[in-house]
């Protein structure tokens, strides 16, 4: 098969590593999607077969592993809050050896970057064993999830070749953002038709070019409190949770600090035995419903010795707070928070003289079982 690919896409340009380079890329993978699957009045275009299958279901699946379930964790709610269908989310790994109990019509979503994960394969076998729709979110065209499932949406990232998911995560979330608005609207949801989904994915491009302009902060950061730990915490509730477990999941793949992502509001049922004078805790907090107990758990923490650290939304700020992002609707947010992240994971695993982009013990895609 034939994979378009000019040579800028796959160089590294002045860059040291892909990872900084496709955390770059970022805010103009938003602005590919919304020009590949927006028209030009905002309203997106999405196959209407693929649409009418949709709807026929009376309940959702997402599969994904590691960072692509992470993504499908934001997906759920997207899903669930403009499309109003019940949605699970499942690790691939997990699901193809248990025997779920299935709706009546279920429709099967999978969450793949390179659309060659093995496990998320296996899954898939199943399902069209079962003779059930599926569709394949993928970064790459003509893979074997792609190839294999009922319809494919790609994520035009350009090639991701950094070990460690960046711009797929929020290129899959941006698309499950597009798709849950088009399925929103075909069920005539009101809120789905209010969603503006261009205009916010122009803020969110515009606001990770503000978070990447200053990048330097976050080494900063990096250097005064993740270089020198064993461990660190994200914690965050709902889905500022989901995004924790993707930001702890960078820290830990490349810089090998041990990084936990945890509910808030569970920390304290055990685990916070682990805080000892200065463990960093980094609280995520977007959500106006939850803002206030997860300031108050940080504060749990930080009476254990804990070094606190927030990346908060503009408009929940306090005049304490680490890392303020811009405001986009709350649903999105985990597009902007998740980007301190990637850079702070960066900057730990470079400064720590590791190899960025090829982590000991990884391979780009997982295609074992
Ligand atoms: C992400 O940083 C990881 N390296 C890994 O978890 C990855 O997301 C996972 O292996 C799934 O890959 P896929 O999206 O290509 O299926």
């Amino acid at each position: 098969f034939h994979v378009d690919m000019d040579a800028s896409e796959t160089d590294k340009g002045t860059y040291p590593f892909y990872m900084l380079k496709e955390i770059d890329e970022q805010p103009n993978v938003m602005r590919q999607l919304a020009s590949v699957y927006l028209a030009e009045n905002g309203n997106p275009v999405i196959d209407p077969e693929l649409l009418e299958a949709m709807q026929a279901a009376d309940r959702i699946y997402i599969v994904g592993a590691g960072t692509s379930y992470h993504a499908g964790l934001v997906g759920a709610r997207l899903l669930e809050n403009l499309a109003h269908v019940p949605t699970e989310v499942h690790v691939s790994s997990e699901f193809a050896y248990e025997n779920p109990i299935l709706s009546d019509n279920p429709f099967f979503i999978f969450l793949s970057q390179s659309g060659e994960t093995a496990d998320s394969r296996e899954v898939l076998v199943n399902v069209n064993n079962s003779g059930y729709p599926s569709l394949t979110i993928t970064n790459v065209q003509n893979s074997t999830l792609s190839r294999e499932a009922t319809y494919t949406l790609l994520l035009h990232a350009g090639p991701e070749i950094a070990v460690a998911s960046t711009k797929a995560y929020t290129a899959q979330i941006a698309l499950e953002a597009i798709l849950a608005k088009a399925l929103g609207e075909v069920e005539g949801q009101i809120v789905a038709q209010n969603f503006d989904i261009r205009q916010q994915l122009g803020l969110v491009a515009t606001g990770m070019q503000a978070i990447i302009d200053e990048k330097q902060e976050l080494e900063k950061l990096s250097n005064d409190y993740l270089m020198d730990t064993a461990r660190a915490f994200y914690i965050g509730r709902g889905i500022d949770y989901t995004v924790s477990l993707e930001a702890a999941l960078k820290l830990k793949e490349i810089s090998y600090v041990q990084a936990e992502g945890f509910a808030s509001g569970e920390l304290k049922h055990g685990t916070i035995a682990l805080i000892e004078d200065g463990t960093p805790v980094i609280g995520i907090i977007t959500q106006e419903k939850t803002a206030g107990l997860t300031r108050s758990n940080l504060v749990e923490t930080k009476s254990r010795g804990a070094h606190i650290m927030t990346i908060v939304r503009q408009g929940l700020a306090q005049p304490d707070d680490t890392i303020v992002i811009p405001d986009v609707e709350e649903l999105l947010t985990p597009l902007l928070s998740v980007v301190p992240a990637q850079l702070l994971a960066y900057y730990t695993s470079l400064n720590k003289g590791l190899d960025v982009d090829k982590p000991r013990n990884l391979a780009k895609s997982v295609t074992v079982e």
